[in-house]
């Protein structure tokens, strides 16, 4: 006679659970951004907030000059090489910014990024991204503002990312998963491209260091790819580790001899065409002994990374 007691009771509790929690569950209502950011804080520390005027800015220049106009689709010598979109002025847009926010044991690049040509130092973006990575654990978190199409963000005074006002500049994170960050940062962090080689002192690096994403259960920032490939012999994997998605495909492709969009005849021609390893200073004959085989192994195990000559890893993390 105690079972329907206990059932009476629990049934009870549970009315009575529904109608008290209910309300205190909303107080403790987290966002998912709040949760990230939360996470994010916790295991990389706080995002300063920031202003895009105290970015260096990225050159665009056409035969190692500064053109006396950009013009839409234009071709330059090092183009951007995240594709900018069928909406955009093309790869060779004046004005993008990169920001160090870096201190001893937090790595911070924010990038502001122009996919329009706008007025000289117009502080108005498409984008703004946000890399924050803690290089003793590798705990990596990934931000974006992105304006509407049509439309611009204002990159003068930007809020933290991981603050309070976070959430109402930047995008949700299940966006920030969607638009992929991981999938071309796929070895390290911090992406290295021509582009970016002009202002290299700017960002951070962590080549060989754990690399791991920040998740929470619900976002699925883990699903981004977490292996390497070691084929044998291979000089492209003596300074960095080489990714199984985007750093073995087009991005390895565009650094040893391909072009990319934008690329006009200097930097089809070597030594801009061939940007891998950065500032070789050797000669096509010479740069082809060293590394032709192994740009070529690196294109096999792209195609087919499980086979065995490909030796893959888990890129190493210390807390997941
Ligand atoms: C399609 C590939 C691709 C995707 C997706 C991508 N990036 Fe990048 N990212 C690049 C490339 C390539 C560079 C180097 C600059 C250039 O040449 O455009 C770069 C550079 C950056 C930089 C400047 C610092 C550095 O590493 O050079 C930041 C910050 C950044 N990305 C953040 C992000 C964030 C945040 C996301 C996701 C919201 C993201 N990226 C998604 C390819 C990508
Ligand atoms: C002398 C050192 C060195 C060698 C050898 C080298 N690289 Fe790199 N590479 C770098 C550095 C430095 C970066 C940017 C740092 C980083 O990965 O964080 C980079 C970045 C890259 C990137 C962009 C992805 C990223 O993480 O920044 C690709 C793709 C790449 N290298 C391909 C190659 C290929 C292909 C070879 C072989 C032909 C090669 N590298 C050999 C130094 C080297």
């Amino acid at each position: 006679m105690i079972r329907p007691f206990i059932i009476a009771t629990l049934v009870v509790e549970c009315l009575v659970l529904t109608v008290f929690a209910a309300p205190s569950q909303d107080d403790n209502y987290v966002s998912n951004y709040d949760h990230y950011a939360a996470q994010c804080r916790a295991q990389i520390g706080d995002i300063p907030a920031f202003s895009c005027a105290s970015g260096r800015v990225i050159p665009i220049t056409v035969d190692g000059k500064v053109p006396g106009r950009y013009t839409k689709d234009m071709t330059c010598d090092r183009p951007a090489l995240l594709p900018n979109g069928s909406q955009s002025d093309g790869q060779c847009v004046p004005g993008s910014r990169i920001l160090n926010l870096s201190e001893l044991d937090t790595q911070i690049s924010v990038m502001c990024r122009q996919k329009q040509i706008r007025a000289k130092d117009s502080l108005s973006f498409d984008e703004i991204d946000v890399i924050a990575h803690n290089p003793i654990s590798g705990a990596t978190c990934w931000f974006q503002a992105s304006a509407t199409q049509g439309g611009s963000i204002d990159g003068a005074s930007v809020p933290s990312p991981t603050g309070a006002d976070g959430s109402t500049f930047f995008n949700p994170p299940e966006d920030v998963v969607k638009d992929g960050c991981g999938i071309c940062h796929d070895n390290d962090p911090f992406m290295y491209s021509p582009f970016m080689g002009q202002v290299w002192s700017q960002v951070p690096v962590n080549p060989f260091g754990p690399y791991y994403q920040v998740n929470t259960p619900v976002l699925g920032f883990d699903k981004w790819p977490t292996q390497q490939m070691q084929p044998r012999d291979s000089t492209c994997t003596g300074c960095h580790r080489i990714g199984t998605k985007e750093t073995c495909g087009q991005l390895a492709d565009w650094a040893s001899g391909e072009a990319p969009p934008g690329a006009n005849a200097l930097a089809k021609s070597y030594p801009l065409s061939h940007s891998m390893p950065p500032f070789h200073g050797q000669s096509l004959a010479t740069w082809e002994v060293i590394n032709q085989a192994s740009v070529a192994r690196i294109g096999a195990c792209c195609a087919d990374p499980t086979s065995p000559a490909c030796n893959l890893t888990e890129i190493a993390h210390y807390f997941k």
